[in-house]
């Protein structure tokens, strides 16, 4: 026996999402689901409201003319995008008290490269594949709320090149992959998404491979330190990308996701 449920158990903060998820997320399970209950979320968030516009007015999605209602932004983007900004936005408070401001641009780092990749590459729905992406690191709250200071430890130790499980394991005995694992069983997050928590560092163990495989590939892409011989070739291959062209990859999706965290910094 680890740690693992003891350390979930002990940071009471995370148990609860946060109200905005919970709400958004259960629209989107009802059939009958209504952009408009949708645009209601944003519309009673007052600070939502104000980055979710700026965000639709960004480079990052390129319309050519001002919108300045969240009903016309809600018809151009559909309701999966909507969801997931709303997610984006609504997870960076808890993301930041978890002690690491650098999580919260991470996680949208991957989102945004996954979204990028799955829609050049059609290996899985981009909106998926977002939010796919900016879950990946969840389990990382629970170690940063449980001991700040260890923590950092271990992201010294994952500088000098030590395998970031490994270190958390010394230290924690656990890690981040089992953490989040349980934590979306108690969030009752979709099977997409507990999956990528749980193998997105051994894509080969999961059922459902591709997305897990596709994380693990942003996650090495965007990465300060990129070493391109931590790279997958195999899968580079399957999504029909030559392996030479990645280093040009990496900098559009870091460029891209730069737009996505100012816009909702
Ligand atoms: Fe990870
Ligand atoms: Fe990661």
């Amino acid at each position: 026996m680890d740690k693992t449920i003891e350390l979930v158990n002990g940071v009471k903060d995370i148990h609860a999402m946060p109200s905005v998820i919970v709400k958004a997320l259960n629209i989107m399970k009802k059939p009958t689901a209504s952009m408009k209950e949708l645009g209601d979320i944003v519309m009673y968030d007052q600070s939502l409201t104000i980055k979710f516009l700026a965000l639709v007015n960004s480079a990052y999605y390129g319309f050519s003319q001002q919108i300045s209602s969240i009903s016309i932004a809600l018809s151009l983007l559909g309701m999966t995008k909507v969801k997931n900004i709303i997610v984006a936005v609504a997870m960076k408070p808890m993301m930041s008290n978890a002690g690491d401001k650098e999580l919260w641009k991470h996680s949208m780092r991957v989102a945004s490269g996954c979204e990028y990749l799955a829609s050049l590459t059609k290996v899985m729905d981009a909106d998926e594949a977002f939010i796919s992406g900016f879950v990946h690191d969840v389990g990382k709250m629970v170690l940063h709320m449980t001991n700040e200071k260890m923590y950092a430890k271990v992201v010294a130790m994952a500088d000098e090149g030590v395998d970031i499980i490994t270190a958390e394991r010394k230290y924690f005995d656990s890690d981040h992959v089992k953490t989040g694992s349980l934590l979306a069983k108690r969030w009752q997050l979709p099977i997409l998404l507990a999956n990528v928590i749980s193998y997105h560092h051994a894509p080969s163990l999961s059922s459902i491979p591709v997305p897990c495989n596709l994380i693990c590939l942003v996650d090495k892409l965007v990465q300060t330190h990129y070493n391109p011989d931590s790279i997958d070739k195999d899968f580079v291959k399957t999504l029909g990308i030559d392996f030479e062209d990645l280093e040009e990859l990496r900098k559009i999706v870091l460029q891209k996701a730069e737009v996505l965290i100012n816009e909702l910094s």
